[in-house]
């Protein structure tokens, strides 16, 4: 994968030179269509009706990734802000859309050039379980392929997206290098009745590695995020971090605003062989009730401490939330569970 990828580099930067963003193209010019030509080489469609789950929140997240990074991008986003999440999957499984100097992707993509208005031009996606139309704000997280749209996000919004006729729809694109203007032509085309918000999030591989503070910097452009409590905040220690999923509470709402201001580092000690506990250099509202905790529970104590717990206690406290960690002898590596102090940093 990564060779055929840096293959596909090599060419595409060459390519780029003659023309604006040009990209390897299947060998026959014949087979371009094959797709649109003959649905049943279509990849399928998973063709049954859908049983839509409810809506929990005002904001839908939809994305396709193939290599994983627009799934991490989904979780930069549910980490600021509270929405439902739907994954698109292609019908069919297994397919290597990169195999043959990205071949089968580039043909997914020109049988869609070729015919954009014929159905049979989009490639099956399995069935789909959430309707956008329940929701508020719809935030599209999609690869760029070939310079377009990646082919079955293009897929979902020419079958579906009449869901999203009035609805507010911010478009969040991942690519290595390529520009996006065909990705934001591509989505103006198959959602004509949608109101684009802002302008589209282009993270790319320059600029991955601030990939948080670039989202959070659009989301908060976007007015989405004072709006809606993030379900996680995260914790770092010594350099490693991980996520607290969030109760909503007042505590926890004075504890997001805080950090939408700036993180919170302070200093926790060990304490009874099952916690880590340290003053957070504030005061949060607290809605004590008695509560025998477990290894992950992040508790505040008396309004202003917050305790980490990698063991057991019972007493009155109001709760933050769980940290996310595979196993127990994990998290008491990542807290020094019996060990000295360490430094605790909290950050959205
Ligand atoms: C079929 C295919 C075509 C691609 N075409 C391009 C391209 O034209 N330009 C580019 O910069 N990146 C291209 N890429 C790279 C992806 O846009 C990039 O790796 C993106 O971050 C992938 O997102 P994902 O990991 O969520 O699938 C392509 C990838 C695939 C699989």
């Amino acid at each position: 994968m990564r060779k055929a990828l840096s293959i596909f580099l090599a060419v595409s930067t060459l390519l780029s030179v003659f023309a604006c963003e040009a990209l390897p193209m299947p060998e026959d010019p014949e087979k371009q269509n094959d797709n649109a030509a003959n649905p049943s080489n279509n990849q399928g469609d998973g063709d049954e009706t859908p049983n839509y789950e409810d809506a929990n929140s005002k904001t839908l997240v939809v994305y396709y990734s193939y290599t994983g990074n627009c799934k991490d991008i989904v979780s930069s986003v549910t980490g600021l802000i509270e929405a439902d999440v739907m994954e698109l999957k292609p019908a069919v499984d297994g397919q290597d859309y990169a195999a043959n100097n990205y071949k089968l992707g580039a043909d997914l993509i020109n049988a869609i050039n070729a015919k954009p208005d014929e159905a049979a031009s989009y490639p099956g996606i399995k069935t789909i379980d959430r309707n956008a139309a329940d929701y508020d704000t719809v935030i599209i997280v999609t690869p760029l392929w070939h310079s377009h749209m990646a082919a079955f996000m293009q897929a979902y919004l020419f079958k579906y997206g009449s869901q999203m006729a009035g609805k507010n729809v911010g478009l969040i694109v991942s690519s290595h290098s390529s520009g996006i203007s065909s990705v934001i032509a591509d989505a103006k085309r198959l959602l004509s009745n949608a109101t684009f918000m802002g302008d589209a999030l282009w993270i790319n591989q320059s600029n991955r590695g601030k990939q948080d503070e670039l989202v959070k910097n659009w989301l908060t452009g976007l007015n989405l995020i004072e709006n809606t409590m993030p379900s996680k905040i995260k914790i770092s220690v010594s350099g490693k971090t991980i996520p607290i999923n969030i109760e909503n509470n007042d505590a926890t709402k004075a504890l997001v605003a805080a950090l939408r201001e700036t993180s919170i580092t302070y200093e926790a000690k060990d304490y009874g062989g099952f916690e880590k506990v340290g003053p957070l250099g504030r005061t949060l509202p607290t809605s004590d009730t008695q509560i025998t905790t477990q290894a992950g529970d992040v508790i505040l104590y008396s309004g202003n401490q917050i305790v980490l717990f990698y063991g057991s206690n019972t007493w009155s406290y109001t709760r933050i939330g769980k940290m996310q960690y595979e196993s127990l002898d994990e998290l008491k590596s990542f807290l020094k569970a019996g060990e000295g102090n360490i430094s605790v940093t909290l950050l959205l």
